[in-house]
């Protein structure tokens, strides 16, 4: 069934579990991700990122997720990841998303602000939950040029105030694309910044946190942990070897039946992680 973020989020913020976030870039990898939930009995977010709807245009992607969502036997959230400003939001939420985030991390506080201010209140008004994101996550390659900064306790109950959103993503020691475990989380931060906020946390980049972490992670505040890389990984390196296996296969529905399977199974592996298995 189709899911809000406040409320899958929000439960698992008060209990010792999170829900996954997904990035999806079409049916393989979303019903690959949705059935190893329905085996789990856990619920799940589909998460669009900006790439996704530029491969597959949004007025397409947001009726194809909310219809695996809507046909699942456990809560599915379809969410706009990182959408960059109000028109590429607006979309999403015309076209079916449940959930939407705006980034303005790369924005001086004031005007990230104003802006997911603008945006909280014109999504509200269309039943769709917002998240936003305060200090500024980053990403492993330094090429990006993108800030990177860890959020500040004090700042970030100031934006969820000043700005009425349903969840905020923090920076407390990821980066995204990491494609090894190596991420250190600063739990003092965490602690701090969970005083201070009765939202739930999301924490974005977690393809790089070490599997060992989870438990402690989702025994806070965070109730959303976005996974991408990961899942990225387990489908092309499950297709290559698909290639190896079959090189004069050229269907590809057949192709894709590996690297659908090794998707279901890492995210089947993570949501197990996330204590998230029967809470659906
Ligand atoms: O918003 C998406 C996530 O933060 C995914 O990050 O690709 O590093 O796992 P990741
Ligand atoms: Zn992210």
């Amino acid at each position: 069934m189709l899911a809000d973020l406040q409320s899958i989020a929000g439960r698992a913020a008060e209990r010792n579990y999170a829900v996954a976030a997904f990035n999806v870039f079409g049916f393989e990898d979303a019903s690959a991700v949705v059935r190893a939930a329905e085996l789990l009995e856990a619920p799940v977010i589909l998460a669009a990122n900006v790439p996704a709807i530029r491969h597959m245009p949004v007025h397409l992607m947001g009726p194809l997720l909310r219809g695996i969502a809507e046909r699942s036997s456990v809560p599915v959230c379809v969410h706009l990841d990182h959408g960059g400003d109000f028109h590429t939001v607006m979309q999403a939420v015309r076209h079916g998303f449940s959930s939407v985030m705006y980034d303005g991390s790369q924005l001086p506080f004031e005007e990230n602000v104003r802006r997911t201010r603008e945006i909280a209140k014109a999504a509200h008004a269309f039943g769709v939950s917002v998240e936003a994101e305060i200090g500024s996550v980053g990403y492993s390659d330094p090429a990006l040029n993108m800030k990177h900064e860890l959020s500040d306790p004090e700042e970030t109950a100031r934006f969820v105030d000043e700005t009425g959103i349903d969840a905020v993503a923090v920076s407390v020691g990821t980066v995204h694309r990491m494609e090894r475990q190596g991420a250190a989380i600063d739990f003092a931060r965490l602690e701090a910044i969970q005083e201070k906020v009765s939202v739930p946390l999301v924490i974005h980049g977690a393809s790089g946190v070490p599997d060992e972490i989870f438990e402690r992670l989702v025994s806070t505040r965070v109730g959303k942990i976005n996974i991408g890389t990961a899942l990225r990984m387990s489908f092309g390196e499950a297709l290559r070897e698909e290639l190896r296996r079959q090189p004069e296969e050229y269907d590809r529905v057949r192709l894709f039946a590996g690297p659908m399977a090794a998707v279901q199974e890492t995210a089947a592996r993570k949501i197990r992680l996330l204590g998230c298995g029967g809470r659906g």
